[in-house]
C-alpha cells in the first residue's frame, strides 16, 4: 500500500508558496516553489523495511521546457530527474522514480538544479 504526501501538508516543506490557482491538483492545494537552484520541496515518509521503493511524484510544468531536480534521500542526492512540460499548468502528470530507503523515516527532496526551479508539484505517493 502507498501513502499520499501532500505538498501542502505538513511535514512536508515547500521553497515557496502554497497555490490553487491551477485546476486539477489533489488535496488543499500544491507547492510552486520559488524559480531558483535550489528551491525545493521535501517530503517525509515512513518505510516498513530498508531497501528500494517507489516514489510516485505528481507534477505539472505549463512551459515548454525541462525543470531538471535532483532528488535527494536522506540529503544525498541520488538521481537527477527531468520535470518535462506537461502542456499546462492545470495538467498534472505523474512520475515513477525508484530509490533506496532506510527503514524507518526518510526525507525525500526535489532541489532544482536550474534557474526555472521546480515544476509545480501536487505530492507523492510512497
Ligand atoms: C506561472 C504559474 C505558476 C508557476 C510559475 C512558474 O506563474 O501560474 O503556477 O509556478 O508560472 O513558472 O514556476
Amino acid at each position: 500500500a502507498t501513502t499520499r504526501h501532500e505538498a501542502e501538508a505538513a511535514p512536508a516543506t515547500c521553497d515557496g508558496t502554497i497555490d490553487s490557482n491551477h485546476s486539477g491538483y489533489s488535496g488543499t492545494g500544491f507547492c510552486n516553489a520559488g524559480n531558483a537552484v535550489g528551491a525545493a520541496a521535501q517530503f517525509t515518509v515512513n518505510a516498513p523495511a530498508a531497501g528500494a521503493a517507489t516514489v510516485a511524484v505528481r507534477f505539472a510544468n505549463g512551459t515548454t521546457t525541462s525543470r531538471p531536480a535532483g532528488l535527494m534521500v536522506n540529503g544525498s542526492t541520488v538521481q537527477s530527474v527531468s520535470f518535462e512540460g506537461t502542456g499546462a499548468w492545470s495538467t498534472w502528470v505523474t512520475k515513477t522514480l525508484t530509490v533506496s530507503v532506510n527503514s524507518g523515516s526518510n526525507t525525500i527532496r526535489f532541489s532544482p538544479t536550474a534557474s526555472g526551479g521546480l515544476p509545480n508539484i501536487d505530492f507523492i505517493d510512497f
